[in-house]
């Protein structure tokens, strides 16, 4: 699909009308016979008219996303090849049309998309503003997609070094720097919370460094550790067939951190932002590491292990590590994770839960999060939870000591891995219920969604406002 900004009306082959508040303003006979109400996300063709009208209710950028998204839809159900749209939310109709216009046919052997459509957005006037937001929106909805790509492919097809090897490339179309460290790395410096993970893997672990910096001196330093874990099955202690199903999708923290490191360069902001990604395999076999192993992070602490399924704090723990020694006066470290399946349970699957210990910070990520149309809300901390780790034998348990409050305690956990100078710069991100949904929602398709990048970029975004 090609977007084209236009301030003159043109010839399309069809046209997109959005109707707002549920007022038909013409063909009100036969939309009324059809019993088109014009209800959110609600389209129909009328072929001899050539028009699709899709609802909107109130006119909000969401719904404006929302309408585009099905808007797109119902076109790519025709054989049109182009249509023309009034609207002045550029932000919205292009994100709502590049999202909602996404589908996954990689693994498909018929090629069903056909020739490419063309949309064009009519405003008032085409200036440098009007012309910014629709570049910046498509950088932002792209990457998104780029991140459902990613997401959706298979373990087969994507593993570490396939993870390294985008990150490079991605690098490399945007003037970032990007570091690849391997395994005798991680052994030299002492990540050994993250090598244990992917021992028994056939593919070997990469930390990954991907780092933008602006023309101007940066006003701040902004981190984003991605949970990269190209496979999970549990380990040792095997998830049961039908949870592994769609684990897959446990490299999203770690795509989203490459989706927004795609995008950073093309959004002109005046920070320092850097990437990093722990991309590992959690696998069964003879060298796999075990329950019962105690396991020294980078820092120097000891951690019990009681369940090799709570694999992704482990890598986590020592990328944060990493992040902060190699970074000085970070000012916000994110980390992005399909962490736990509890924070599911608790928020539903199409919300991510925000944790930290600076409840003002959670609370920016959260108002950026729905800023941007992605669902989020925080999670506290208390500190009764946090003795709920407790080891008898090591510094702490990676498995917390009740089944209640698994994503705080999850949380917590990486907590014990954060510096002291760090504690309220640090926001949690458990993007494990959004990152992939096996059913269609809104604008997001079935399978990966692309969680994380749109609430990060705004954030920073927000930030620049301030
Ligand atoms: N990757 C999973 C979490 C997950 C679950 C992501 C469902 C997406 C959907 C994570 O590594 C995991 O297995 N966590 C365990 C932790 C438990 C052993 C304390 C979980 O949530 O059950
Ligand atoms: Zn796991
Ligand atoms: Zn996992």
């Amino acid at each position: 699909m090609k977007l084209k900004l236009i301030d003159k009306k043109t010839k399309a082959d069809i046209q997109i009308v959005i109707v707002e508040n549920k007022k038909i303003k013409q063909n009100k006979q036969i939309l009324k016979t059809l019993k088109f109400k014009g209800e959110l996300e609600e389209t129909i063709l009328l072929p001899e008219a050539q028009i699709i009208y899709v609802g909107c209710e109130e006119v909000n950028s969401e719904n404006i996303k929302l309408a585009c998204s099905a808007a797109i839809k119902k076109l790519n159900s025709t054989d049109f090849k182009s249509a023309s749209v009034v609207c002045d939310d550029v932000d919205a109709a292009v994100q709502g049309f590049i999202l909602g216009d996404y589908s996954f046919t990689k693994y498909k052997s018929e090629d069903s998309k056909d020739i490419e459509k063309t949309i064009y957005i009519q405003i008032d006037k085409v200036n440098k503003k009007a012309q910014s937001i629709f570049d910046e929106a498509q950088t932002i909805a792209t990457s998104v997609n780029m991140v459902r790509d990613i997401v959706n492919t298979t373990p087969d097809d994507f593993y570490p070094s396939i993870m390294a090897a985008k990150a490079v490339e991605i690098a490399s179309k945007n003037k970032l720097k990007c570091e690849v460290y391997d395994e005798e790395y991680l052994d030299k410096t002492g990540m050994h919370s993250m090598l244990a993970v992917g021992r028994a893997s056939r593919h070997k672990s990469k930390l990954i460094h991907l780092t933008y910096k602006p023309k101007i001196k940066a006003k701040k330093k902004i981190v984003f550790v991605g949970k990269g874990l190209t496979y999970d099955s549990g380990g040792l202690s095997l998830k049961p067939s039908d949870f592994m199903v769609s684990m897959k999708s446990d490299k999203s923290g770690g795509s989203a951190v490459l989706g927004i490191m795609n995008a950073i360069s093309k959004l002109d902001l005046p920070f320092e932002v850097h990437g990093i990604i722990g991309a590992v395999e959690n696998m069964i076999g003879g060298d796999a590491y075990k329950p019962d192993d105690v396991l020294t992070a980078r820092n120097g602490k000891t951690i019990e292990v009681r369940n090799t399924d709570a694999e992704g704090r482990l890598v986590l723990a020592d990328c944060l590590c990493y992040a902060q020694d190699e970074i000085k006066d970070i000012d916000y470290i994110f980390d992005l994770a399909t962490l736990t399946g509890a924070c599911v349970v608790g928020v539903g699957q199409y919300t991510t839960g925000v944790m930290g210990n600076s409840i003002m910070s959670c609370h920016h990520a959260v108002k950026s999060a729905l800023n941007c149309g992605e669902l989020a809300t925080t999670l506290p901390f208390n500190r009764y939870l946090k003795k709920t780790l407790k080891s008898e034998i090591a510094d702490i348990c990676n498995i917390s000591n009740t089944r209640y409050g698994g994503a705080i305690t999850a949380g917590l956990f990486l907590n014990e891995f954060i510096k002291d100078e760090n504690k309220d710069k640090w926001i949690h991100l458990d993007i494990a219920g959004p990152a992939y949904v096996e059913k269609s929602w809104g604008y997001n398709p079935h399978g990966a969604s692309g969680a994380g990048v749109r609430m990060c970029l705004q954030f920073m975004k927000d930030l620049n406002n301030k």
